[in-house]
């Protein structure tokens, strides 16, 4: 509990300008974790690597409307706040904003964001999702003007959008990607994850097999882009996971379709699926050492 009470909690606006006010006077680096909650060790990952890179760690917490589809799981997605406090407090976080909506959208807002690296993938399954994905993050880094912001690689197409995103309009941070963490069966940890029943669960494991048999495959010496896609693909389908959305490889900077595998261009396989009625994703670079 007094961890707890020594993060701070930001509720609003004007407690979040006088917190980062203060540690701009106290001096060092601010380094900042958007988040929706429902915290996991793959969210600890990233207020581990921000805590031991900057003076002071601050999180947010917002479940943001404008990424989700009508038809998803925003009324359920899971609410966790105390569990969350928690967590954070334990990993070193110094304070976290908690903004209402009407902080982050103000009555009258009206602007979108589109970057085209979020046409392809997740982007087509989910329209408008990336692009409510852009403008949070927009607000939040705006508000917040941290010098550094940690990603989760878990969502690789939202990473290298942001990336994008904060080249193009020039915004005076710097983005850094962290590895996935994974569960003991190799299952990248996800909010979602909750979701699962004990036998979808079982059956989520087969992502992480598709991508490792894909990049052993490749450190083998196969190069064929269909062979690798149609190797992940069908232990995926011999796992029980049948709702695969897609499952490919892509260039891991542009994310354009693979042509010709290079050896000195490691491509990326990405995977999203349904397993139940949990749309689950995952990534695996194909470098050729780890
Ligand atoms: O990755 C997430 O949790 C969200 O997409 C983010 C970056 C916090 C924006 O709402």
């Amino acid at each position: 509990m007094d961890l707890i009470r020594r993060m701070k909690l930001l509720t609003d606006l004007s407690s979040l300008t006088q917190w980062t006010a203060s540690c701009r006077a106290a001096g060092g680096e601010i380094g900042f974790v958007p988040t929706m909650g429902a915290l996991h060790l793959g969210h600890m990952a990233l207020i581990h690597a921000a805590r031991k890179a900057c003076a002071h760690v601050v999180a947010s917490i917002f479940v943001n409307p404008t990424q989700f589809g009508p038809n998803e799981d925003f009324a359920r997605y899971p609410r966790t706040l105390d569990q969350d406090r928690q967590l954070l407090a334990e990993a070193g976080c110094d304070a976290l904003f908690v903004p209402e909506a009407g902080e982050i959208y103000p009555v009258g807002f009206q602007t979108s964001i589109h970057i085209e690296l979020g046409n392809s993938l997740c982007g087509r399954m989910r329209p408008g999702h990336f692009d409510g994905v852009a403008v949070v993050v927009t607000i939040l880094l705006n508000r917040v003007r941290p010098d550094v912001a940690f990603f989760g690689l878990k969502d690789y197409q939202q990473f290298l959008l942001i990336r994008r995103l904060v080249g193009d309009l020039a915004m005076p941070v710097r983005v850094v990607g962290i590895p996935t963490v994974r569960e003991a069966d190799g299952l990248a940890m996800s909010s979602r994850n909750r979701y699962l029943t004990a036998d979808e669960r079982q059956r989520a494991g087969f992502l992480y097999q598709a991508l490792m048999a894909a990049r052993q495959a490749y450190r083998q010496g196969e190069r064929d882009v269909q062979v690798l896609e149609a190797l992940s693909r069908r232990i995926l389908e011999s796992g029980g996971v049948d709702g695969v959305e897609y499952i490919e490889l892509r260039d891991a900077q542009t994310l354009e379709p693979v042509v010709v595998c290079r050896d000195n261009n490691a491509p990326v396989m990405l995977v999203a699926a349904r397993v139940g009625g949990t749309r689950l994703i995952d990534n695996m670079v194909l470098s050729i050492v780890d």
